[in-house]
Order: structure tokens, then sequence, then C-alpha cells
């Protein structure tokens, strides 16, 4: 990587067929294949900020990018290419925009389930245990405290809800959805990409704690399709200062929550526009999760 980039915070500029702008990813239809741009907009509580974050949208395209190779030996994934070299030809005058930002990936069936798998107990996960003892259905000890490892890594599904939240539901549901044998087959791999990617995470002073995929078939070979082990789909929580029985230090958008509540933000739209030192040290957690992971440079 090394090269430093522009800020991309939209890309209305490429005269391409769109087929949808997350929050963060504008996608882009070749037919077959789909072109995904990570720009630099960051989003908290669901919202997306009108601040851009020097170096996040490079950061994600080649953190995916380096999982989907590290995770080849246990399934196979929907990337192409993050080579730019490799682009469709019609890419070619938007070089500087798109570059080290984009992944070329072959369009999937994408199966209608968020894959969610639990090393820790955080977030929606948390609350649901509170409250019923239970994730997805999945009974765990009592007393376990915020942020606690599980005894292992449970796989909790929820629906891709087009609009609004998604709910989680039971392995039962998924398996009546999709198909016994397919989401057997999911959760067993999910385990393994979990095991595989947190080992390489732990080595590298870094707790997955948990994590989203979403799969696919193509030519009905199921593959890993959308994001792999990002800050964007991931909690990653910083070893050292690993406690449970309260939040962690995270390399993702924890430190941008703390200043949003710090200032008193009510979360709703418009978005504030962030001071100078919160998207400087904000890039810097994007960068350094990279780095940590990687073992590679980035200069932003
Ligand atoms: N290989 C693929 N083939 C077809 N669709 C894909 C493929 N990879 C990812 N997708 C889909 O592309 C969409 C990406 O949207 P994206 O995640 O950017 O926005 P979102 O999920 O609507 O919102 P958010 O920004 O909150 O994630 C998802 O619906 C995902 O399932
Ligand atoms: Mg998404």
């Amino acid at each position: 990587m090394g090269k430093m980039g522009k800020l991309i915070g939209s890309t209305d500029f490429l005269k391409l067929p769109l087929l949808k702008k997350g929050k963060v990813r504008d996608i882009y239809d070749f037919g077959d294949s789909l072109l995904i741009i990570a720009t630099d907009r960051i989003s908290a509580f669901d919202v997306v900020f009108p601040s851009l974050i020097p170096g996040k949208g490079r950061v994600l395209n080649s953190i995916s990018e380096f999982w989907f190779n590290y995770t080849r030996d246990i399934i196979g994934n929907h990337m192409i290419t993050a080579n730019p070299d490799e682009f469709p030809g019609e890419l070619l005058e938007y070089g500087d925009e798109i570059d080290g930002r984009s992944m070329l990936v072959k369009k999937a069936d994408v199966i209608p389930a968020e894959c969610i798998i639990r090393g820790y107990l955080e977030g929606s996960g948390l609350k649901e245990y509170m409250k019923t003892g239970a994730i997805s259905g999945i009974k765990l000890p009592p007393g376990l405290k915020q942020c606690q490892k599980l005894p292992e890594p449970i796989f909790t599904p929820t629906t891709k809800a087009a609009e609004g939240h998604d709910e989680s539901i039971t392995f039962e549901e998924l398996a009546w959805k999709i198909g016994v044998e397919l989401a057997e087959k999911i959760k067993e791999t999910c385990i393994l990409l979990y095991d595989k990617a947190s080992r390489h995470a732990e080595s590298k002073g870094i707790i997955l704690a948990d994590t989203k995929l979403e799969f696919g078939l193509i030519d009905g070979e199921l593959v890993v399709v959308d994001e792999m082990f990002t800050p964007d789909s991931s909690r990653f929580w910083d070893m050292k200062d690993y406690q449970p029985g309260r939040p962690q230090k995270s390399f993702d958008k924890q430190y941008l929550r703390e200043y949003l509540e710090s200032i008193g933000w009510d979360k709703k739209p418009p978005a504030p526009v962030l001071p100078g030192y919160v998207i400087e040290n904000t890039s810097a957690k994007y960068v350094e999760a990279y780095e940590k992971l990687t073992g590679k440079k980035i200069s932003v």
C-alpha cells in the first residue's frame, strides 16, 4: 500500500451503474461482478457523519482482502481482485479515486441471514443474555459479566432486515428458512473461521470479540461475501487492557462514540462536524488495527 490517498466521501463521479450505497460502501454493478468501494465515511449510532476519516476506506478494504486470503483453506469467497491493474478497463480513468479502497467481487445469491459469531459477551448479545439468560436460543451459564469470554464461541444468527434492526433468530429458525443442511454447513464454517481469525488476532495483541459474516451461493457453491473481520463488522479489543465487567478499549468506533457521549449529542441526524483531533485519533485507531493485524504499513 504505502501511497498516500485522496479522501473520498462519495463516488457519485463514477459513470457506472450504482447497485446501492450503504452507510460506508458504494457498490457498482458489472453484471456477473460487483465493485465494492469503501469510502472514508464513518457512521456511529447508525448516523453517517459529514466528516471523513483519512485512510479508513483503504484500511477496511485491505483488512477484508487480508482475511479473504487468510481463510481460503476453510472456505472460498467472492473476491476476484483488489489489485486495480486487474480491474475492468473502464475504471482506469478513476485510478486515483478508487485504487486501494476497491474490490472486484463475484456477484452471489446472498443468503438472507447475518451470521454472527460471538466469543465474548457484549452488545446486543449481552442485552439478550441479561433479559433471557440465552442468545438466539443458546442457553448460557448464569452470572456472566459484560465482555466476559464465553465457554465456547457461539453462532447467533439474525435476520437481514431491509429496514430497521436485525432480529436474532434461533438455529432452528435459520434451518427452517434456508434448509437444515445449508444452515449446518454455515454454522460449522463460521466457528472454524472465527477460531482461525481470533487466534491470529490474539497473536497480534487483539481480541476478536465477535463478528458478522455473510454468505452467498456462486454457481451452487457456498462462499463468504461482503466484508470479513473488519472494524465495521467486528469488535476488536486491546488485549492489554482487557478486563471483564466493563466496556473495553476497542480499535473501532468506541473512541468516537465516547467523544459523542461526552458532548451530549442526541444521536439524531444531522450528525455534528467532528473536531480535527477526533478525526485524527479515529483515523489512527483504524490504521493501528490494520497494521497490527496484517503486519503491513499504510500511510494516511
Ligand atoms: N458478492 C456479493 N454478491 C451480492 N451481494 C453482495 C455481495 N457482497 C455483498 N453483498 C451485499 O451488498 C450489500 C452491501 O451493503 P452495505 O453493507 O454496504 O450496506 P448496508 O448493509 O445496507 O448498510 P450498512 O452500511 O449498515 O452495512 C449487502 O446487502 C450485502 O449482502
Ligand atoms: Mg452491511
